[in-house]
């Protein structure tokens, strides 16, 4: 999907860059490997990567420079972006944003609102399509259809995958129709495009996620994520952050709270301890020192608390084997 939401972009605008972020996760075919970040984990031996991809970096507002306010710092990062079409690329070569409005793989990071404001005023300005890669943040998963709902911003393309299917292998890109149909009659297909198993998996997904009620679940899971970690950051100091967005949560650890130096091994411990009692996780962040939490919107409360208390015990005693004992 994220191939052609490119290819739409690209037909359209007769132009060939795309304008990328740092900590992005695009996906592993040659032209994503060159949207994705972090050469180590998706990268490394694989390239050469396919060429026009501009990378810039995003507001994290975690990783806030020192002496920079956090408002400060989006706008900045607003400023480099325009002036990166005088930097890196002409507009009038330039296709195509994407950006993930929550960072997914690169540590569950939600880019602020004004920063994606000024993405649309950006693509507007240069007559270049905003794509929104939602295949993780949307489907229901931040509360919101789409996660980039939340801004008000309205894209040019989304793209979606993961949720929409259930557990069935299908992906989409939805948008404005003189986009998609930019291209000639059969200048995008695939094998498997279309396939009505997976079709029929998606509406009935659909028709879930749109039903009353249904994603307030989101809201709920994210409170309840909060409410079990958020007091641990003062006993468990290297517990850097607690953020995301509805059933999009993470944790990051650092060695120390002031410098925010990564501590991968902390996340990786915590992951070893707690599937030893059965909660099984998966780590995140463009440092590997996160660790996510993105649970099915209707796990039953009881073994959501259950697994997330298992999940703090695992964090107490990794800091008493790890930084106690140090
Ligand atoms: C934001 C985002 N884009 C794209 C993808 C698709 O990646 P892949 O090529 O690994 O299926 C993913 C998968 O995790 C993703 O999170």
């Amino acid at each position: 999907a994220v191939e052609n939401a490119v290819k739409f972009a690209r037909r359209y605008t007769g132009r060939p860059g795309i304008i990328v972020f740092e900590g992005a996760y695009h996906g592993r075919t040659n032209l994503t490997m060159a949207m994705t970040s972090k050469w180590g984990l998706f990268k490394k031996g694989f390239g050469p990567f396919a060429p026009e991809v501009y990378r810039l970096p995003v507001p994290n507002l975690y990783r806030t420079p020192e002496g920079m306010t956090e408002e400060e710092w989006v706008d900045w990062c607003g400023w480099n972006l325009e002036n990166a079409l005088t930097a890196h690329i002409d507009p009038s070569a330039l296709a195509a944003i994407v950006i993930e409005p929550v960072i997914g793989e690169g540590g569950f990071i939600p880019v602020p609102h004004k920063f994606l404001r000024k993405i649309r005023e950006v693509c507007d300005a240069a007559g270049a399509v905003m794509i929104a890669d939602e295949i993780q943040s949307g489907s229901g998963r931040t509360g919101r259809l789409w996660a980039i709902e939340h801004s008000g911003v309205v894209p040019d393309l989304i793209i979606s995958a993961k949720s929409l299917g259930a557990g069935m292998p299908i992906s989409a890109v939805t948008g404005r129709a003189e986009i998609l149909d930019a291209p000639h009659v059969g200048g995008v297909g695939s094998t498997y495009g279309g396939n009505p198993l997976a079709c029929v998996a998606a509406l009935e997904a659909l028709k879930i996620l749109t039903s009353p009620g249904f994603l307030d679940k989101a809201q709920h899971i994210e409170r309840m994520v909060r409410e079990t970690f958020e007091p641990l950051k003062a006993e468990i100091p290297v517990l850097g952050d607690v953020r995301g967005v509805g059933a999009m949560m993470v944790l990051e650890f650092v060695k120390d709270p002031k410098t925010k130096e990564p501590w991968q091994e902390f996340a990786m411990e915590t992951i070893k301890l707690a599937s030893r009692r059965g909660v099984i996780l998966i780590r995140a962040g463009l440092y590997t020192n996160c660790i996510r939490f993105l649970p099915a919107l209707d796990i039953p409360e009881d073994m959501l608390r259950e697994a997330l208390l298992v999940v703090a015990g695992a964090i107490r005693e990794t800091y008493r084997a790890l930084a106690v004992g140090a």
